[in-house]
């Protein structure tokens, strides 16, 4: 049994992740900005544990942190899977606040995440870090500029850490594939729907995730 803590559980990825998860005897932290949180605690909340918090507040995210490390002690594996895209547009028409979102959500939310929880991992001198990068995180697109920025951030960030961590440890960029989520629809739109569902994902992402090891530190990965 591992202790895994997911961001972003109230849908898509994050919320298919943590029901396979769940459903593996595996034991899940996760949390979200939405009322889905209520319903995953409702349902799973025995020996799980579904909170409440916006990853781009860093005060938020060290609550959290305290709450799940006293719950669970450090996590094996930490899966910073929450994130926001721009509405499709060019760059020069993305509105300040907007860009700002997508820049607070998807770089300084996973920093803020491992800020708070790396130190116990260290201290116990394991656990696997994954940082959802994207296709977009080694290539790009017109209309998503913001979010290229970001997943291209995430990669540079996960394997300058990657450098950084003691022996036993790791810590990757993973693309998780093209998935019909509420993401996939705001930038493909209709062609979404030609893309496997997060359920039908996460049965292979999952035993993927738990196969990673201090072998793969630094390596930019790919799900099957
Ligand atoms: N779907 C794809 O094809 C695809 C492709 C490449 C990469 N990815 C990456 O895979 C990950 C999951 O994407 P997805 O498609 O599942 O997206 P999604 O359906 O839009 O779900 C995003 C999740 O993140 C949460 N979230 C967003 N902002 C948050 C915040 N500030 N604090 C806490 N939680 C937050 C959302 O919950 P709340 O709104 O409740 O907070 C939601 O649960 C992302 O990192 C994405 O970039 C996805």
């Amino acid at each position: 049994m591992k202790t895994v803590v997911i961001t972003g559980v109230t849908r898509g990825l994050g919320r298919a992740m943590a029901e396979e998860f769940v459903r593996r005897g595996h034991a899940v932290s996760g949390c979200g900005r939405s009322a889905a949180i209520g319903e995953l605690r409702e349902r799973l909340g025995k020996s799980h544990n579904f909170d409440l918090v916006d990853v781009s507040s860093n005060a938020q995210v060290e609550g959290w942190a305290k709450h799940v490390l006293g719950l669970h002690g450090a996590p094996d594996l930490l899966l910073n899977n929450a994130a926001v895209i721009n509405r499709n547009a060019p760059l020069w028409k993305v509105p300040a606040e907007e860009f700002d979102q997508v820049i607070d959500v998807n770089i300084k939310g996973v920093v803020n995440v491992i800020r708070h929880f790396l130190p116990g991992m260290i201290e116990r001198g394991r656990g696997v870090i994954v940082n959802f990068s994207s296709g977009w995180g080694r290539s790009t697109d017109a209309e998503v500029a913001p979010y290229c920025a970001t997943k291209w951030a995430i990669e540079g960030l996960t394997l300058a850490l990657a450098q950084e961590l003691p022996a036993g440890m790791a810590a990757v960029p993973l693309n998780p594939g093209v998935i019909k989520t509420d993401m996939l629809l705001s930038c493909f739109g209709g062609s979404a729907s030609a893309y496997p569902a997060p359920e039908q994902w996460a049965r292979r992402a999952v035993p993927f995730l738990l196969e990673i090891g201090p072998k793969h530190n630094g390596q930019s990965l790919t799900a099957p």
